[in-house]
């Protein structure tokens, strides 16, 4: 017996790729339904060998549904998750309205899988931001060992994190910067991204950082430990997909790099690819599709007293987003419905 499932934003780059991961991880479905804005009426979408039409999440009852997986943006997630939940549906969230509700559990499994038990509260689960996820996967097992008191990350996030039309953008305005005829000036991102990098991403806050940079402070804090310091700097690179990360750790305790890349080679969800020679580390094109979050590059910071670098990548769709929200979704599976 499985589980009747919805999939909210299935036109989405997020929401094709859970219906990818539903299918790869042989999820328990009984039934599934997919949905979009009425604009995508009728779209076909794949899971697994089959074809599935869109339908209308305006209009669709989710009474009787055991699990909706949301990526349609924090509007129209504000606009339709309430609904879904009331009707006793679990819904998991991908957007950043329910993250910071202190009713509402926000889970990485690997991480924090026993705050699962919180749901019932309002009947949601919130999945991290994707620059988020991928950090606190590495955070974990080495603050569980030495204590981490402050991390400094500079990111290296691309376009898809933006949604298709981030992808479009750089695709067509690379195309353009060749035919110049054909300008495609900025549209989603706020300066030209094709050739360039951009160290704005979401809005500014009052004092100068931006919405994704306070999001990784306030998740990981919420995730892992609230006494754990976070300064971020997040920037939109001219990559596809896969987000990168230069993370600089500082603990209470001493920790040794060959430790650390042994505690990290344990660790759930963590490949550690790390050789000192040309290419002995990981990029973006390399972690596209796959599950795990790579770690390379760790070597000890000799400028503070206990400190340690390494650089984190990661497929943003999917442990960022999907990957992240189908894992919840098993864990809802094996500890509150247990059905499958
Ligand atoms: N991309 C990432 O790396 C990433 C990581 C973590 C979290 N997220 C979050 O996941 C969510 C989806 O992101 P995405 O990258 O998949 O965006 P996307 O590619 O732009 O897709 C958005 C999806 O939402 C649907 N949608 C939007 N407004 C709707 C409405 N009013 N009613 C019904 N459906 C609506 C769209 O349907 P139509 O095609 O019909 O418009 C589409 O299926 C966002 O909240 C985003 O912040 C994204």
């Amino acid at each position: 017996m499985g589980y009747r499932v919805v999939v909210a934003g299935a036109t989405g780059n997020v929401g094709r790729e859970m219906l990818n991961i539903l299918s790869e991880r042989h999820f328990p479905v009984d039934e599934l339904t997919v949905l979009a804005s009425r604009k995508s009426l009728g779209t076909e979408v794949s899971f697994g060998e089959k074809t599935l039409k869109t339908k209308d999440l305006d209009t669709f009852d989710f009474t009787g549904w055991d699990i909706a997986l949301f990526a349609v943006g924090s509007e129209a997630t504000k606009k339709y998750a309430p609904a879904a939940a009331k009707a006793g549906c679990i819904v998991i969230d991908n957007s950043s309205l329910y993250r910071y509700d202190p009713d509402v559990p926000l889970i990485v499994p690997e991480v924090n899988a026993d705050a699962v038990e919180g749901y019932a509260k309002k009947n949601v689960i919130a999945n991290p931001n994707c620059s988020t996820a991928q950090m606190v996967v590495a955070l974990k097992p080495l603050h569980d060992r030495a204590t981490i008191k402050r991390v400094v990350v500079s990111t290296y996030q691309s376009v898809s994190g933006a949604g298709k039309a981030g992808a479009d953008e750089l695709w067509d305005q690379t195309k353009s910067i060749y035919n110049p005829t054909d300008d495609k000036p900025p549209k989603t991102f706020t300066k030209q991204i094709a050739f360039n990098v951009i160290p704005h991403i979401d809005i500014f806050m009052e004092d100068g950082t931006t919405k994704e940079e306070w999001k990784m402070v306030a998740e990981t804090k919420k995730i892992i430990d609230p006494k754990i310091k976070v300064t971020a700097t997040c920037v939109r690179v001219p990559v596809f997909v896969g987000h990168s990360e230069a993370i600089n750790i500082e603990f209470e305790d001493h920790l040794d790099e060959d430790e650390a890349r042994e505690i990290l080679r344990e660790a759930p969800g963590i490949m550690v690819i790390d050789k000192r020679e040309d290419g002995g580390y990981v990029t973006p094109v390399e972690c596209v599709g796959d599950f795990a979050t790579f770690i390379s590059r760790v070597r000890q910071d000799s400028t503070i007293d206990n400190g340690l670098n390494l650089w984190c990548v990661s497929d943003n769709l999917r442990k960022g987003a999907a990957l992240n929200a189908v894992q919840i979704a098993e864990l809802v599976g094996n500890r509150i419905l247990k059905k499958g």
